[in-house]
């Protein structure tokens, strides 16, 4: 068994009858909706809401209940993969660009379980080039803006285009080094305009479970 698969399996062992779900996106988070579609198939009862239109397509293929972001109050529980995460579970996200819809649901649910192979698990963010939704019309200042605050962006590209996120605006990825302040680099790059939201996840994680080489999971 793959190491994502391993930890996406272990941690949808925490999904119980009755609860609203948050389901992530990216590769890790794949095998966690594959898991919920076949306990599903099997009697769970759940709702579920997807950070991404792929994960929505995947989540309609399994027979996964779906319902609109309207509908809910709340919910119990996300289970979402990461790019990098530390110690303290902060997080980098949106490799998978979906970074915005996630950041909401993970909001909204009491619990945040991030999966993840351990190659995921690092000393101190930043190795990872940190996302960042911007507003497509203003670009160029936005990416101007964030140089100054010393990063190294670069507007994600897709085939050879201009990638766009599921509610229609591009994703610099930025290269700060290493980020010794995450809380403080979120609060500033949320201060900037043009700035939708950012990859930084801080605290909101209340769990983690990670697959390891030698085939064991670890649950922080
Ligand atoms: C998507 C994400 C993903 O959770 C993150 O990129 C990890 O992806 P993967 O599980 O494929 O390594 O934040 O926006």
């Amino acid at each position: 068994m793959n190491l994502k698969q391993l930890a996406a399996e272990k941690a949808v062992e925490y999904v119980k009858d009755g609860m609203s779900i948050g389901l992530g996106t990216g590769s890790t988070a794949y095998w966690a909706i594959r898991k919920i579609g076949e306990r599903v198939r099997e009697g769970l009862t759940i709702q579920a809401v997807a950070t991404s239109k792929a994960s929505e397509k995947l989540a309609q293929e399994q027979g996964i209940p779906l319902i609109p972001f309207d509908r809910l109050e709340g919910l119990d529980l996300t289970i979402d993969g990461a790019d990098e995460l530390d110690r303290e579970l902060h997080l980098i996200k949106g490799g998978g660009g979906a970074l915005l819809r996630e950041k909401i649901v993970a909001f909204h649910s009491k619990e945040l379980i991030i999966i993840a192979d351990e190659s995921k698990f690092v000393d101190k963010l930043g190795t990872f080039p940190l996302p960042v939704e911007i507003v497509p019309f203003a670009k160029e200042w936005t990416m101007a803006s964030l140089e100054e605050m010393g990063a190294r962006p670069m507007l994600r590209t897709e085939d050879e285009h201009i990638f766009v996120t599921d509610n229609g605006n591009y994703i610099a990825d930025c290269r700060f080094g290493v980020i010794e302040n995450p809380k403080e680099l979120h609060r500033a790059l949320l201060a900037l305009p043009g700035v939708v939201d950012n990859g930084l996840f801080i605290g909101l994680a209340t769990r983690a479970v990670i697959g390891r080489s030698d085939g064991t999971v670890t649950v922080v």
